[in-house]
Formats: structure tokens, C-alpha cells, sequence
């Protein structure tokens, strides 16, 4: 039934910004070609999977019946004394997603004169920034990523108005792969009322290898407006559990707090989550077997004579415009399922070898590379 059909039947309708949200297009699984394997390459996920001590843990899980601590205390004190931060300044969420609608509950939304908060962030970005935003009944202010896909910082601060009460910073920056720096963004956040709340989401914290990148912890300690996001998901192979987390000092925590979601992280991810960071040493070295991957699949594009912008998470950006839809459609003949956005670009993450392969592979016989102009 469609939404007007079902209005004009019911009277049932969803709030006015329902219909207007742009709608999460998940990464789709690659189609079955036969004789060749297919790979998944649309949604950022780490081919290599979670550490052997996670397994375990989800093997000997039993105790499903019971409702989780819903405060995540034994997580929130592993990631305390991980980051070296008090466990009450790191609130759980189901996925930073969930971190981050939680954040956006707590401080960005319509007021009581009917208005709505406004949101800054650089776009292209994370494809969920829009409808986190919009449900929470805030403005998206959308500034545009400069052509090598970092975020304009200037335009940025030029678009908060009074209105504005949180920025999203994206770093590294999904899709389009490059970090925001230390020295512009501490200029940004100076520039910035220090009543707008900043969210540095660090999803792909772990791949980056960039010196200069901004270390969101550090931005955390430094201005207690500044929130940052992290996941499980990523570097550590839990995306399927849904665990990730917010840092903030106690200016801002409290409201997290409240409007956090009860029982948003399972017991069995809690526990999983924990058993992960236990075993540090063996993430950091799938992650780098990872980053190892990624800087291969870069230097093949770039002697295949491709522009491609840097890559510091775990997925390369293809500014293939216009012809994003084509490209997508070639790769999933070759059994490769990757992620355009409409008439953008393509967005690849980094999968196993024999995947990553295949799309340099698919490049050197593609004749419509981005080339710089
Ligand atoms: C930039 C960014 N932030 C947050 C997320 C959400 O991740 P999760 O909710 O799985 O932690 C993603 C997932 O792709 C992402 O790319």
C-alpha cells in the first residue's frame, strides 16, 4: 500500500518530515555470478570479522532471557580505561547510530516556538546524517565537501547561525575518505560558539594513518563542547551486534544520558565488545592488514592514472559523477557489489585480496576514470 492510498483509507498519516526523508539505500549484497565468487564491497564492513575471543563469547552466550545492564557499565569501564577517560563521560548506543540519535535527541530538534534546530554538516557525508536529523525534527544544513572531498570548514562556520545548535564533523569523512586536520579543525571549534554542540564521528578512527589527522579524544579533553562518536562496528567487526559509543565531559553527558535508548546494546555485544578490546593487539593487526589493502587499491588507481581522493578509512571514493550508475552495474556483473550514490560517485570498500583485486582489475578496463582537470 502506498503512503497516499493508505492516508486516503486510514487517515493514518506520519508526521510531515517522514514523508520528506531521503531513505537509507543499505549496501546491497552482490549478486550470485556463476564461476566466480561475489564480494560484498557496499557497506564498509570488515571482511575479516571479529577476533577469535569474540567468537568464543558468542558461543557461551546463555543468558538471553535476561535484560542487559542498561547502563553498560562493564563496557563503559573497559572503554575508560581504553581511552584513559572516567567511565561516566562514555555513553553506549546501538551503533553510533544509535550514539548519535541520542545526541540529536538530546540537543537538536523543534523548539517550543515551532522551530527547528539546525544541523551543520559537510555533504556528501554519512548517508544517515539526513534522517537522523530530519526524525529528530531538526534542519539539515548541508555545506558542500570541496573537490577533493575534504570538509570546507570555513563555509562551514560561515552557515551556523543561532539557530544552530550541533555540527557534525565526519572524519575520516564517509564516502569521500580524507581526515580533517588538528590545527583547522581546533581553528573551527574556537570559531564556534561553545554552546553548539560538535560531534567528531571517528567510525573509521582505527585506519587512519594520516599524522596531522584531528584526534577526536584530544579535541574532547581540550573543549567540552565537543562530542566524540566511535563504533565497534568497523575496525573491530561487530557491525552485525550494533555497539558503539559517544565521549563527552559532564557539560554534556547528563543529556545523553537521558535521552539515551534503555537497552540499546545487548548484553551479548556488551560482552562481545569488551572481549575485543581485551584483545587489542590482534584488531590493530587485521586493521593494518586492512589499511595495507586499502593503500594497495589506492596506488594501483593512482598508476592507473584514476583521481581518487585520499583514503584514510576502510573505502576508496570514485568521482565518477554521472556515470556512477554504469560503473556500479559493471562491478556487480563481476560479482562485486559497491555503493554509488546517485550521480556523485562510487564509494568501494576494502574487502578480502581476491576482491580488491578484481575492482583494480575492473578499473584498468574501465575508459571513464576520474582524471584531475
Ligand atoms: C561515518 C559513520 N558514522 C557512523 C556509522 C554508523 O555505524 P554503526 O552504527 O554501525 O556504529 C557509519 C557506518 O557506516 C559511518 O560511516
Amino acid at each position: 500500500m502506498t503512503e497516499e492510498t493508505n492516508t486516503a483509507q486510514t487517515g493514518i498519516h506520519p508526521r510531515p518530515v517522514v514523508g520528506r526523508l531521503p531513505k537509507y539505500a543499505a549496501g546491497k549484497p552482490p549478486s550470485a555470478i556463476a564461476g566466480l565468487e561475489s564480494f560484498k564491497l557496499s557497506s564498509n564492513e570488515n571482511p575479516l570479522g571479529p577476533v577469535p575471543a569474540v567468537l568464543a563469547v558468542l558461543a557461551g552466550t546463555l543468558e538471553v532471557h535476561r535484560y542487559p545492564d542498561t547502563s553498560c557499565t562493564q563496557l563503559r569501564n573497559a572503554l575508560g580505561t581504553f581511552l584513559d577517560v572516567p567511565a561516566e563521560d562514555v555513553v553506549t548506543g546501538a551503533g553510533s547510530l544509535g550514539a548519535l540519535n541520542q545526541i540529536l535527541a538530546a540537543f537538536a530538534g523543534q523548539n517550543d516556538d515551532g522551530l527547528p534546530d539546525e544541523v551543520v554538516y559537510a555533504w556528501r557525508s554519512f548517508e544517515a546524517y539526513p534522517i537522523c536529523v530530519g526524525l529528530a525534527g531538526a534542519k539539515s544544513v548541508q555545506v558542500p565537501v570541496l573537490h577533493d572531498g575534504t570538509h570546507d570548514l570555513a563555509a562551514m562556520a560561515a552557515a551556523i547561525t543561532e539557530r544552530t545548535t550541533v555540527v557534525l564533523l565526519c572524519t575520516p569523512n564517509n564516502p569521500t575518505g580524507p581526515v580533517l586536520r588538528t590545527a583547522e579543525t581546533e581553528e573551527f571549534i574556537r570559531s564556534v560558539r561553545s554552546d553548539v554542540v560538535i560531534v567528531i564521528d571517528e567510525a573509521y578512527q582505527e585506519f587512519v594513518r594520516e599524522p596531522e589527522a584531528v584526534d577526536g579524544i584530544a579535541m574532547y579533553r581540550k573543549y567540552p563542547n565537543v562530542v566524540v562518536l566511535r563504533t565497534f562496528s568497523k575496525a573491530h567487526g561487530l557491525a552485525g551486534l550494533r555497539v558503539g559509543y559517544s565521549v563527552s565531559g559532564a557539560q554534556v553527558t547528563p543529556y545523553l544520558r537521558a535521552a539515551a535508548t534503555p537497552f540499546a546494546v545487548s548484553g551479548v555485544a556488551e560482552q562481545a565488545a569488551i572481549a575485543s578490546l581485551e584483545n587489542y593487539d590482534q584488531v590493530v593487526e587485521r586493521v593494518q592488514s586492512l589499511v595495507d589493502e586499502r593503500d594497495r587499491v589506492t596506488a594501483g588507481l593512482r598508476a592507473l592514472g584514476w583521481q581518487v581522493p585520499d583514503a584514510q578509512g576502510n573505502f576508496v571514493w570514485l568521482d565518477l559523477g554521472a556515470d556512477s550508475a554504469e560503473f556500479s552495474a559493471l562491478a556487480d556483473a563481476r560479482g562485486l557489489s559497491v555503493r554509488a550514490f546517485g550521480t556523485d560517485g562510487v564509494r568501494v570498500s576494502i574487502g578480502e585480496v581476491a576482491a580488491n583485486t578484481r575492482f583494480l582489475e575492473i578499473c584498468a578496463a574501465y575508459t571513464k576514470a576520474p582524471r584531475a582537470s
